[in-house]
């Protein structure tokens, strides 16, 4: 009966609300799971420790779709974002992508409404139309062409220098790509809360602390984070800058879940997070979308195979080829 309430109340929860017994083995039980059902289990490097220790893979926004373009497993369970999740089932319509709770969003996905965006492109209809990842299928669907953090410059660079670019919806990336590729792209006004959240004052004095450590930084945070930094990066970017650069302590201006991964490469290297203007538990920036998800929730919804995601068909179709686009530029 409660299974029956909890899968009616899916929609309204965003994830399956049921109880479990105290002394379930989410660990144990999730890796029999993986078994049973042939399952992939991807996630984000933001994702709480415990998930990123039980995942297949762990990395970045394109690393994870290329691994979701090539899973031959019959569940792809995504310990990520909705957006992610949504990409996932783009790149593979045929087959079941579930999320641990369908709540877990995006502030710059939701800061550009597909409605909003189609009525801009008609403002400049000689525009072509480059999109974040971190955006919905059916914003995808009315892009050119996709990029991550890791390949945006790749993929601008890709575009004759003459042509007129709208970049959606991360104000504070664009800008950063305008910096570094000398073009005057339109932006969008989005940004992630996670990376605005930094506090340059308290990033300063957390330098003076440790002076010897180098500021690295994710391209969502604002200019004034990056100006301070040593390296700007995405989130593999970040790790594989700690581990190839000589430095031995770092402060790391993105979301607090990566100190996990970046120490287990440089366990003998000393992680900073990089402060947030208001203090919370860690003093550090976390997104609350990619905590939504926790191990109970990964493994009811593998147990259960819910929530699924699911995309229109005729929005999967136009959302494919941008993203198709990008994965094949990127892997040039
Ligand atoms: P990357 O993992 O691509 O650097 O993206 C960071 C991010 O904010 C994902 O939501
Ligand atoms: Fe979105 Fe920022 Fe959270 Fe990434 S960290 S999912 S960009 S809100």
């Amino acid at each position: 009966m409660e299974l029956q309430e909890a899968k009616k109340n899916i929609k309204e929860r965003g994830f399956l609300d049921i109880s479990v017994g105290d002394e379930i083995d989410y660990a144990e039980e999730i890796k029999r799971l993986k078994k049973e059902k042939n399952a992939v289990i991807l996630a984000h490097y933001y994702q709480e420790p415990a998930i990123q220790d039980i995942a297949d893979f762990v990395g970045d926004s394109l690393q994870l779709s290329y691994k979701a373009a090539e899973a031959d497993a019959d569940l792809i369970v995504f310990a990520g974002v909705h957006f992610m999740a949504e990409t996932a089932k783009i790149l593979n319509p045929d087959k079941k992508v579930v999320l641990p709770d369908l709540n877990a969003g995006c502030s710059l996905s939701e800061a550009c409404e597909a409605e909003d965006l189609a009525a801009f492109k008609k403002k400049h209809p000689d525009h072509l139309v480059v999109t974040y990842v971190n955006t919905s299928a059916a914003v995808k669907a009315i892009s050119d062409i996709c990029c991550t953090s890791s390949n945006a410059k790749k993929i601008i660079d890709s575009i004759p220098e003459d042509q007129p670019i709208i970049f959606a919806p991360d104000k504070n990336l664009g800008a950063y790509i305008n910096k570094v590729t000398g073009r005057n792209m339109l932006l969008w006004e989005g940004a992630c809360i996670v990376h605005e959240a930094f506090s340059i004052d308290k990033l300063l004095s957390t330098h003076q602390e440790h002076p010897k450590a180098k500021i690295i930084a994710h391209p969502e945070s604002e200019e004034h984070i990056l100006k301070t930094a040593a390296y700007i990066g995405s989130t593999s970017g970040l790790i594989n800058f700690a581990k190839t650069d000589p430095s031995q302590e770092f402060i790391v201006a993105t979301e607090a879940g990566i100190l996990h991964e970046m120490q287990k490469e440089v366990p003998n290297k000393k992680l900073y997070p990089a402060p947030a203007v208001e203090d919370n538990t860690c003093a550090c920036s976390e997104c609350p979308y990619m905590k939504m998800n926790n191990m109970k929730k990964l493994y009811l919804c593998m147990e259960y195979e819910l929530p699924e995601i699911h995309v229109p068909e005729e929005i999967q179709k136009k959302a494919l080829i941008p993203i198709q686009r990008m994965l094949d530029i990127s892997s040039r």
